[in-house]
């Protein structure tokens, strides 16, 4: 095997081109092919050290020809061509083997990136190209939708893909916003048993007595109240995943039980005696320094070591800006089936705008933001000064800052436009939580320009 051997497979002529000289100049010897079946022979006549796979082709279906690569010719290492979207076929083919991937349209610094890795790792190995054994393919429909083309973020699809299928105990720390329930949700919905239940149980929200309850269960006549015996979350989950959002809010009394459960699978419910055993899977997710609480006396150290068994840190967005074009016009566009109002697009100016800022309240704020501009501007593009007055009333309008100057009337359509946004655009259910009815609600959407079909 020759290492500086590349097979290109893509159906795009010019993409072909551009690939060939890209490697050429960089001292690689370069074969093309145009399908898959071309591709698969001249993989195995040639033997090459990379192949750039694009997993859309005419004839075959990317991932089997990965599955084939990687089976036939383990020392081969593979690079596939995604589009951003493919989150669920990343993760796939991470598991099926492959060494790295590239969105489309090509970056050059990406694939730069990606190359400079496998020269990397090939040299650490003694310029024997590395062998992983494939991990297994699973199908999900379910997923989340996770968009990110930065090296951080690449990194964490690589993350979830590894852990996704095992039991591991993940803690996901990060700045508030930065996505991770979303990166929870994806390590439950990618692995082995996403047909079982996904739980949150968010330890910031609920007093002490009742996460108990609500965690472990209870017997009839465990506490004024209890009339009937109760499962608790551990039950329910089954072989499920449980996911603690804001763990560092746990009460020490609890942090002790949920250790005990780590350890040992074992609990009894509030009330009971009878040894109970759950084989839920625990994720778990803090913005906090869970260290320097832990240093503080705030928060078990054994519990600490117990749940960072694998960590992905969800790096703030202002640290991956590059993500922030394909945020936002995927979130525009989920705005838009959200709010049923038309998708909106951006000028250079608003994107810069939004390139530039620097974001404290992560994705949550960005999402924040370009719905509130979707909603108030009337013109299908939202340019700068939409960004900047969305943003502005954002940041006043932050429970941190107060928002004491608005008048009766923005905090209402405020209000109701959250609640909207938190039904999913389901108006039945905005109508209950608001307490209102259906006529009102649609002629208030009216008077703020929101359609509704
Ligand atoms: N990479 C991403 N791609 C698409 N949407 C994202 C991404 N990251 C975050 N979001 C969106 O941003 C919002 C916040 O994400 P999420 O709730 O997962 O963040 P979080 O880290 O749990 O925040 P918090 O600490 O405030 O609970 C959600 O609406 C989510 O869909
Ligand atoms: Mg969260």
């Amino acid at each position: 095997m020759v290492i500086t051997r590349a097979l290109i497979i893509d159906d795009q002529d010019s993409l072909l081109n551009s690939l060939r000289i890209f490697f050429e100049l960089r001292g690689w010897e370069v074969t093309t092919a145009s399908t898959g079946r071309e591709g698969l022979k001249k993989a195995r006549t040639l033997q090459p050290s990379l192949v750039i796979l694009d997993l859309r082709l005419p004839d075959m279906d990317g991932q089997e020809i990965l599955e084939r690569l990687r089976h036939e010719m383990p020392a081969t290492q593979v690079i596939v061509v995604t589009a951003f979207q493919d989150m669920d076929n990343t993760i796939r083919c991470i598991k099926l083997g492959a060494f790295d991937f590239i969105h489309k349209p090509i970056d050059i610094d990406e694939l730069e990136t990606a190359l400079n890795r496998f020269s990397n790792v090939s040299k650490a190995q003694g310029a024997k190209p590395p062998i992983e054994a494939p991990l297994h393919s699973v199908s999900c429909e379910d997923s989340p939708y996770i968009v990110g083309k930065s090296q951080a973020m690449k990194d964490v699809f690589k993350k979830i893909a590894m852990v996704s299928d095992s039991r591991v105990t993940v803690l996901i720390q990060g700045e508030s916003g930065t996505g991770k329930e979303l990166v929870a949700r994806a390590i439950h919905y990618q692995g082995a048993y996403r047909s079982h239940p996904f739980m949150v149980v968010d330890c910031s929200i609920l007093v002490d007595t009742l996460t108990e309850s609500q965690l472990f269960g209870y017997e009839k006549g465990a506490f004024t109240g209890a009339e009937m015996m109760r499962k608790g979350t551990l039950e329910s989950a089954g072989e499920g995943t449980i996911f603690f959002d804001e763990i560092g809010e746990l009460p020490l009394r609890l942090q002790s039980k949920l250790l005990r459960f780590l350890h040992e699978k074992g609990y009894t419910r509030v009330g009971g005696t009878q040894p109970m055993h759950s084989e839920a899977r625990i994720i778990a997710a803090t913005n906090r320094n869970l260290e320097q609480m832990a240093s503080e006396g705030r928060m078990r150290t054994d519990l600490f070591y117990r749940l960072q068994v694998v960590t992905i840190y969800m790096p703030p967005l202002r640290d991956r800006r590059s993500d922030i074009p394909l945020l936002a016009s995927s979130l525009l566009e989920k705005i838009g089936h959200k709010l049923r109002v038309p998708i909106k697009s951006l000028t250079n100016g608003a994107m810069q705008e939004l390139e530039s800022y620097s974001w404290p309240g992560n994705v949550r704020q960005l999402e924040n933001t370009l719905t509130k501009a979707a909603v108030l501007t009337k013109s299908s593009v939202l340019d700068k000064e939409d960004i900047i007055h969305a943003n502005a009333h954002i940041d006043r309008s932050s429970p941190e800052k107060g928002g004491v100057d608005k008048t009766l009337a923005e905090v209402e359509k405020e209000h109701i436009l959250r609640v909207l946004n938190a039904k999913e655009g389901h108006l039945g259910q905005a109508c209950r939580t608001l307490g209102i009815s259906r006529p009102t609600l649609r002629s208030k959407l009216k008077q703020y320009g929101v359609n509704q079909t």
